[in-house]
């Protein structure tokens, strides 16, 4: 297991990293008839990774649905579409997102494995636990209670490590088992694993054995006091756990221009199929024995956006967003994942009008530190 812990204070000399979303599904990344330019086809997917490496943004996460429950009517596999982006890329780092159950961990190990070796070690995971009870029955997998996805989806990691590091790995868990068994080759590199959730059973499970925690959007005292759980946690198991939060980014000239567009998004919201997400989420954000699970106090609007991209509130001028940037990372969040309602257009502009502003902004703090 990785596990190297680091002070935060070392943390907070680093940059924030950004992401965005691929939407290697239909249907973009807001439930609204709002026009949307922007693509889940691999030509369209391709250029826009080319421009966010060129952009500043060092990850790109896939998304991972086996069937449609209310928009998102196409979806191209992760794991392929990870592959087609590394190869038109070259410093971009993809992360495919894993569900545990329709994938065994043999299987993902020896495919993260070979596509490590092809793209000098630049594929990483995202393993998520399930929230979509309707997909698991529609593909004919059996639908674990929360805990349990969680407590499968650890071993799953654990697991993961273990192959992808060890040779003759033996591993005996309630879920899986190994034994004896010499992955080759492995990977270049050792493939860093992110996962999704906010509920305890997440938050614990980062706390062990993921790189990083994804989390969906939220305030920035909605983000500490995840980040402080988080890290108590995590330090008395002696291990080091980065943050990353989802947002969507609404970024224009002026305030009042990123507002109206706000405003139209939610005015064109589909009622019927935010009210079927909201059904379905709902049910998977309560159904953690603390409900405090993703979405377990997300309204109507929050849900517009299918992982509460609008609270994170990176809506406004370059300033203002590039603002709000740096005090999330004051809380210890080490990266910002982004959607945009036109990708390849405004993936460029945040490069340009938003990231420099944050680098000087990490700077003046730097020097103030210094001092
Ligand atoms: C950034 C992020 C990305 C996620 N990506 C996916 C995905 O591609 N497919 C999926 O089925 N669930 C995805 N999830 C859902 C989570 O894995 C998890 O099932 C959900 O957040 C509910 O977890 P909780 O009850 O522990 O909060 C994602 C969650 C987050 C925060």
């Amino acid at each position: 297991m990785t596990g190297a812990s680091s002070p935060s204070s070392q943390q907070d000399t680093q940059p924030i990293k950004f992401a965005y979303w691929v939407p290697n599904v239909s249907g973009g990344l807001v439930i609204s008839k709002i026009e949307q330019r922007t693509s889940w086809d691999i030509d369209y997917n391709r250029k826009l990774a080319q421009i966010a490496e060129a952009s500043g943004f060092e990850y790109a996460l896939t998304q991972i649905r086996f069937t449609a429950g209310y928009g998102a009517e196409y979806q191209h596999e992760s794991v392929s579409f990870s592959h087609a982006l590394l190869a038109a890329t070259e410093k971009l780092n993809v992360i495919a997102a894993i569900l545990p159950g329709p994938w065994h961990p043999a299987v993902i190990a020896k495919q993260v494995a070979s596509i490590s070796q092809f793209t000098g070690g630049r594929l990483a995971v995202n393993i998520v636990s399930g929230w979509f009870r309707g997909e698991f029955q529609a593909i004919g997998e059996p639908w674990l209670d929360h805990d349990e996805r969680y407590r499968r989806s650890e071993e799953f990691i654990r697991v993961l490590r273990g192959v992808w590091s060890e040779d003759n790995f033996t591993f005996a868990g309630d879920f899986y088992r190994f034994r004896n068994y010499t992955l080759k080759p492995k990977p270049s590199s050792p493939p860093e694993v992110f996962q999704g959730g906010s509920s305890r059973a997440a938050r614990d499970m980062a706390s062990r054995v993921s790189d990083w925690y994804f989390t969906n959007g939220n305030t920035v005292e909605g983000v500490k006091k995840q980040v402080d759980d988080i890290r108590a946690k995590a330090a008395q198991s002696g291990h080091h756990v980065k943050i990353g939060v989802n947002a969507f980014a609404i970024v224009r000239a002026t305030k009042e221009e990123a507002n109206e567009v706000l405003d139209e998004i939610l005015s064109g919201a589909d009622p019927e199929a935010v009210r079927a997400f909201q059904h379905e989420v709902q049910n998977a954000g309560n159904a953690s024995p603390e409900r405090e699970g993703n979405w377990a106090k997300s309204s109507f609007e929050d849900l517009v956006q299918y992982n509460d991209g609008f609270r994170t509130n990176l809506i406004g001028a370059p300033d203002e967003v590039a603002q709000r940037i740096v005090e999330l990372k004051s809380v210890g969040v080490d990266l910002v994942l982004l959607g945009f309602l036109h990708f390849q257009e405004e993936v460029e502009f945040f490069g340009k009008h938003v990231i420099p502003l944050v680098r000087a902004l990490e700077a003046k703090e730097a020097a103030r530190t210094a001092a």
